[in-house]
């Protein structure tokens, strides 16, 4: 690719800074929040497993090809689709896929933050020793009251889209980088520790059958693309982030061996998760199906009982926030991207409007859980109309896009030429996975879904 249009946008000082950055973005609420809660909604291990194979088939394919993209054009994701299309002399529909992922990126932030809000007031609530002795049903009932009141969701809300934007105004290198390498240990021992106290309880095993042993009856086809959904969503793939940051990286980096250590880690931290949770729900005798409030309702027992617990909770709760800012600032950095480098924005006033236009967005998430939650469309609330439309929608057709993009519609020498890998065989790997494999996967689930299969 020509050099002539010089990008306007920071670079990574490293290669080890992308990994922290993307592994940022990987790891999130989506790993501890997300993949528990879904995984008991549709019925553990057979659920399991299909995310894995999704993650290992499709997701890293395609994680490899987003970061390919971005870093051949080094720009926005709206503009690597009109030059890429260029350089491959492919038809101008093409630049719609740059589009989908701003759009995409916008409605996650906007009940992500909500979620990330409650993980907020869960520091205070550990803090004042909320939690302190409370059995399951006192839990519950501070849970219940918690999401029941709209002004305190709006409040937390408002304070994560605040912090949010702050490190998004101050670039990308200077703020995420640094959080980066202190959140990522932390984060990995706080969860050794919960997994250790998850083995405590006489539900252990039974916690771990759940989450690996597969039982195919309790699959249904939403389950199915449930699953696929989040291979996309927690490896932050088909919406123009991983391709965002792909283009802050420096020409020569390997891209497909950086992929494997960062799509490692977020799987890795998602099944911790699985494993700290999931006994403590048989435990309890509570129901691993119930939504979005799974870890809110659980891992609070855990803390009130064990010695050491105050400041556990306290930390836990402080990880996941910072873990959940490293993913925001990923799902908003497409958009202010695009405002800055297309349309003269300076990178404060971008971020003050996709700030704004995010939190409006996320009152409808913040109300879906109170006032308006006998409001449905499609027999969903509006979080969960969100969170379909854009985890189990728009994301694998992002991601299928990507792929057909990377393995059919780019010169071979192109792909070749930007991934650079080391043996041969490697990359025919890659190709076949991404050209077909990944395209014909994700269309089988969906003609699944739609009752032609
Ligand atoms: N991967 C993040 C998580 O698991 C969410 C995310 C999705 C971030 C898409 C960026 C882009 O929490």
């Amino acid at each position: 690719m020509t050099d002539t249009k010089k990008s306007v946008h920071g670079a990574w000082s490293s290669r080890f800074a992308f990994i922290l950055a993307a592994t940022g973005s990987a790891v999130g609420l989506g790993n501890i929040w997300k993949f528990p809660y879904i995984t008991g909604e549709n019925g553990g291990g057979a659920f399991v497993m299909v995310y894995l194979l999704c993650v290992l088939l499709i997701g890293i394919p395609i994680m490899i090809a987003e970061t390919m993209l971005g870093r051949r054009s080094q720009r926005n994701p709206v503009e690597t689709m009109v030059l890429l299309t260029e350089e491959a002399g492919a038809d101008k529909n093409w630049h719609y896929l740059g589009w989908m992922g701003v759009i995409a990126g916008v409605l996650i932030l906007s009940y992500y933050s909500v979620i990330a809000g409650w993980a907020s007031a869960y520091i205070l609530k550990a803090f004042t020793g909320s939690f302190f002795d409370a059995d399951a049903a006192a839990i519950k009932g501070i849970f219940d009251d918690f999401v029941g009141s709209p002004m305190q969701l709006i409040f937390w809300h408002s304070l994560f889209m605040v912090a949010t934007m702050q490190i998004v105004a101050r670039g990308v290198n200077k703020g995420l980088e640094k959080s980066m390498q202190l959140l990522m240990p932390a984060l990995f021992v706080l969860m050794i520790l919960l997994v250790a106290y998850a083995m405590t309880t006489e539900s252990y095993f039974q916690g771990l059958n759940f989450l690996f042993k597969p039982d195919f009856s309790k699959l249904s086809s939403d389950s199915v693309l449930t699953a696929m959904g989040q291979a996309f969503f927690t490896l932050s793939l088909g919406m123009g982030s991983i391709m965002v940051y792909g283009s802050y990286l420096p020409k020569g980096v390997p891209i497909a061996k950086t992929t494997f250590i960062i799509a490692g880690a977020d799987t890795v931290v998602a099944l911790m998760a699985g494993i700290a949770i999931f006994p403590i729900v048989f435990a309890n005798n509570l129901h691993p199906g119930s939504g979005p409030g799974l870890i809110f309702q659980t891992l609070p027992i855990a803390f009130g009982a064990m010695t050491g617990g105050w400041l556990m909770g306290i930390l836990f709760f402080v990880t996941l926030v910072i873990a959940a800012l490293t993913s925001s600032v990923a799902l908003i950095e497409p958009v202010v991207a695009w405002l800055v480098e297309n349309k003269g924005f300076s990178r404060q006033k971008a971020c003050v409007w996709s700030g704004l236009a995010t939190w409006l967005l996320g009152l409808g998430t913040v109300f879906s859980f109170n006032v308006w939650s006998n409001v449905k469309f499609f027999d969903r609330n509006i979080f969960q109309l969100l969170d379909y439309v854009t985890a189990n929608l728009m994301l694998p057709i992002g991601g299928f896009c990507i792929a057909v993009f990377a393995g059919w519609i780019m010169k071979r020498e192109n792909t070749e030429q930007e991934l650079n890998m080391p043996d041969a065989a490697g990359y025919q790997a890659w190709k076949i996975l991404i050209s077909y494999v990944a395209p014909t996967a994700v269309f089988f689930v969906f003609l699944h879904v739609i009752g032609v299969l």
